[in-house]
């Protein structure tokens, strides 16, 4: 037992770790999605619920994963079976190993993507000469993304690209491959966003861009579909919900403090989602572009932002750079959630479980790729038109597997944890492994509190967005709640 403990990887430093797990965190869910859910639901007053969820049931859900990782020093599945021997507590693990499963498949497309337009930018192919109109060149530089998304030979190119950087970083193992690679990227992506939002501010017009991140429009928060929304998007945020934290935390050594590198990381998460914001729409502004794009904001609005503006070509490139820094140390805490499991119960070898894993995570990733590709002679697979039923709406393949993992199996793992924490493995023990390397916590007043936030308020609040996800209750846009919205 005692070699077998040797044996397991660990963090060189707390530093390290925080690194790493603000990697995982900090993702395309901070960059595009944050700012787009920011603007359109009333700037300001999202942001403040949006903290507010993340301190009532995000930090706390962070402290539990961590604690259970650390506790056990174990992959996912084997933490639970670690810490309650002989209950059937192990099968969260699997509902985790299917999230990361289902995640990456089609995180690294998204990826991919960001891969694309970095070639793109840099390579200056969008800058297109003024004899044609301004509108004319606006129009040709958004249909990129849709001309590019629509044909399926450079999305796959790049999402194999993307699994294969993954490998790399994954098969170098815990230290050599993670944690150098976090220590080098994520200062690089702090400091690249840094520089954007420096460069924006002195855009002439960018004023408007802060206005509506920050002003409050009191009345939207109190939309229950604004809470939701909230919500969930701080838990995708954080990569809470299927064992990214538990199977970090598990490369921890015992005497580190975990309330405080929960509080790291989510201050990390949160510090980058606003930052963010606050890159992309003074430019937004700026140059009297629309803010609510989407998805699209990024690929398409961004894009256009780059030409017009002074050194855009360079900015455009560390933009998408940073992009792609932020995917990939989130898509190797996808990885390295499976590749623990297989490697440490199947005795593979990193390498090998890493290849294998990865490559079958790419195939599955193929029909999200080309759910954008319209079916035709040349690409008789192209799946746009494929709607899969689905009770609340059929679905293309990437929204579907999208929608079963980030709505299904995060909030059910989520869940599943506080209640386990909350209920199942003992306060004594849980109070008495969360405070080592912090004593303080066991008596301290917020220990209590965060006891108190996993046993009744956390797993409270995420029923409620589970089955707000699948529009067991849904509310109308002016409010009004509505059940089984599409079901039947
Ligand atoms: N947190 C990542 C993002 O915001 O893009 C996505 C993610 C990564 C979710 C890892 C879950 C996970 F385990």
């Amino acid at each position: 037992r005692g070699i077998l403990y040797m044996k397991r990887e660990h963090w060189g430093s707390q530093l390290a770790f925080v690194l790493a797990a603000a990697g995982s965190a900090v993702g395309l869910g901070n960059i595009w999605k944050f700012p787009y859910l920011a603007g359109k639901n009333g700037g300001g007053a999202f942001l403040l619920l949006y903290v507010l969820c993340l301190i009532i049931v995000g930090l706390p859900l962070m402290l539990v994963e961590i604690l259970i990782g650390r506790t056990a020093q174990k992959n996912v599945v084997s933490s639970f079976r670690e810490i309650k021997p002989k209950s059937p507590w192990f099968l969260v693990g699997f509902i985790g190993l299917l999230a990361g499963f289902l995640i990456l498949s089609f995180y690294s497309v998204v990826a991919g993507w960001s891969l694309e337009f970095l070639y793109q930018t840099a390579a200056g192919t969008y800058w297109f000469d003024d004899t044609i109109s301004e509108q004319v060149r606006n129009d040709k530089v958004a249909a990129i993304f849709g001309n590019f998304i629509s044909d399926y030979h450079r999305p796959l190119m790049w999402h194999c690209v993307f699994m294969t950087l993954c490998i790399v970083v994954v098969a170098c193992g815990v230290k050599n491959g993670i944690e150098f690679w976090s220590k080098i990227l994520m200062p690089m992506l702090f400091g690249l966003v840094l520089i954007l939002i420096a460069r924006v501010y002195f855009l002439e017009g960018s004023g408007g861009g802060y206005s509506f991140l920050f002003s409050v429009n009191w009345k939207a928060i109190w939309n229950p579909k604004v809470v939701l929304d909230a919500m969930g998007q701080a838990f995708f945020s954080l990569s809470l919900g299927m064992g990214a934290m538990i199977t970090y935390g598990s490369y921890l050594d015992p005497e580190r403090s975990l309330p405080r590198s929960a509080v790291f990381v989510v201050i990390a998460d949160t510090a980058v989602a606003l930052l963010a914001g606050l890159a992309i729409f003074p430019a937004v502004f700026a140059f009297n572009l629309e803010p609510s794009a989407g998805p699209g904001l990024v690929f398409s609005t961004l894009p256009i932002v780059f030409t017009k503006m002074a050194g855009g070509r360079i900015f455009g490139t560390l933009f998408f750079a940073s992009l792609l820094i932020a995917a990939l140390t989130s898509a190797i805490s996808l990885l390295e959630v499976v590749v623990a499991y297989f490697n440490e119960e199947y005795k593979m070898g990193r390498v090998k479980t890493t290849v294998v894993l990865a490559i079958i995570i790419g195939l599955f990733g193929i029909p999200s790729a080309l759910s954008f590709v319209a079916p035709s002679a040349a690409c008789p697979l192209g799946m746009s038109q494929m709607k899969i039923p689905f009770p609340g709406g059929a679905k293309t393949f990437f929204d579907l597997v999208d929608h079963m993992a980030s709505n299904l199996c995060l909030p059910l793992g989520g869940l599943l944890m506080c209640i386990f924490v909350g209920w199942s493995w003992g306060k004594d023990k849980v109070m008495k492994s969360a405070s080592q390397g912090a004593e303080w916590f066991a008596t301290h007043p917020l220990g209590t509190i965060w006891f108190n936030l996993v046993r009744f308020v956390a797993p409270l609040i995420v029923t409620l967005v589970f089955i707000y996800s699948f529009k067991i209750i849904s509310f109308t846009n002016e409010g009004t709640l509505v059940f089984f919205k599409g079901w039947f």
